[in-house]
């Protein structure tokens, strides 16, 4: 351990571009971005974990631009550190891809959180969707070797999520969501806005019509009443039509906050990333968002030390930007994903202040 090492909060890992599945609202559909001399050694990443294990690091999100366990010898490894060093572990997959071995190493070492796009709860629905027949069994069987194994050692870890893409073809589906996670033991049910991207016809077949938009506002409260009484968690309450209509754009909404007056002055800074989030993406560039751009930003861990990038005039910079009650240009295209995250921690900070001041926001 470095004695002055700077300590950082959230590493986000994106392992790789390569993907085993095609789903329909999917950048990765194709795998356009996949260069194989692009990506990043094992050894550059395991030293980037090991750089941010010496920054105090206190959680780790594994997740690909395509699919992590693609290579998951590497995320075996990965498991392994976070494991030893008491970190919190997540993983967002597609949830095909495990392997009795790492599911086991999973279990065994408590990894918190594995976050599973299942997107629907049949297999017709789901694997159109995801682009290929066979998945949504794939994912079912998988589900139940975690809890095999959690049973056997008697650990809740890792919890399970789902963490559907929510469009036109299953938003009427979300009950039965909820029925399925109580039957497989799936603690919550993260929905996620879907991102439309303009180059992908496919993509903006899946948005919401107006009425289908209607049908499911209409839905919100038996929906939530359904998962409270199986106990299901979940964030249906957050899937207003201002953050699923316009989910790629949603600078305006971050603009509107910041008119917001509060008491509690911290809550007038429009977004905590820059203080809170490392990431890394597949090309081992160092973010201070996933949101930014790869392209000019020249930090990268096949060069760059993590504690180096994380105090330089560039982080800096940025954050006096958002200090100074302004956003970054890129920021305009912020994502539903992103602000359900922003409201979360904005909400956690009211919490906090009126449990210490014994008064309202
Ligand atoms: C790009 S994937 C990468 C990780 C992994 N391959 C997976 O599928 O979970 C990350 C998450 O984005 C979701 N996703 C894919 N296309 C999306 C879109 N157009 N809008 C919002 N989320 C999307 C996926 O379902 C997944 O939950
Ligand atoms: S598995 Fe993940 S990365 Fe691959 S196409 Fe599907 S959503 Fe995209
Ligand atoms: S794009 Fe969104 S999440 Fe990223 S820094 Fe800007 S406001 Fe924050």
């Amino acid at each position: 351990m470095h004695g002055h090492a700077p300590k950082i909060f959230f590493l986000e890992l994106t392992l790789t571009a390569l993907c085993d599945l095609n789903c329909l609202s999917c950048e990765a559909r194709g795998k356009p971005d996949y260069i194989e001399s692009e990506e990043v050694s094992d050894e550059d990443w395991i030293e980037a974990v090991r750089d941010a294990v010496d920054m105090s690091v206190k959680r780790i999100h594994i997740l690909g631009a395509g699919e992590a366990l693609i290579i998951r010898d590497l995320v075996y490894e990965i498991v392994e550190i976070i494991g030893q060093n008491h970190i919190y572990g997540s993983l967002q997959t597609s949830g095909t891809l495990f392997t009795e071995k790492l599911v086991r190493k999973m279990v065994e070492t408590g990894f918190d959180s594995v976050y599973i796009s299942l997107d629907a709860p049949d297999p017709e629905t789901n694997d159109y969707l995801r682009g290929k027949a066979g998945t949504f069994d794939r994912i079912i069987q998988n589900i139940k070797a975690f809890n095999l194994w959690k049973n056997k050692i008697r650990s809740g870890f890792p919890e399970l999520y789902f963490t559907p893409v929510l469009t036109s073809k299953n938003y009427d589906k979300l009950d039965r969501m909820v029925l399925l996670a109580k039957k497989l033991h799936v603690k919550t049910i993260r929905a996620q806005p879907l991102l439309v991207d303009p180059s992908n016809p496919l993509g903006r077949e899946l948005m919401l019509t107006r009425d289908q938009m209607g049908q499911l506002q209409d839905s919100i409260q038996s929906l939530v009443d359904l998962a409270d009484r199986e106990g299901i968690e979940n964030n249906f309450r957050q899937l207003v039509p201002e953050i699923v209509e316009e989910s790629c754009a949603l600078g305006d909404v971050i603009k509107k906050d910041m008119k917001k007056k509060h008491k509690h002055g911290l809550l007038e800074v429009p977004c905590f990333e820059p203080w809170i989030f490392l990431g890394i993406d597949s090309t081992g560039t160092i973010k201070t968002c996933p949101n930014e751009p790869g392209k000019g930003n020249p930090y990268n861990i096949k060069t760059d030390e993590l504690k180096s990038v994380w105090q330089n005039e560039r982080y800096e910079n940025i954050r006096k930007t958002f200090l100074d009650g302004r956003i970054m240009p890129y920021c305009q295209n912020c994502c539903g994903i992103k602000i359900l995250e922003i409201t979360e921690i904005k909400e956690k900070i009211i919490a906090g202040y009126n449990e210490d001041m014994g008064r309202g926001e």
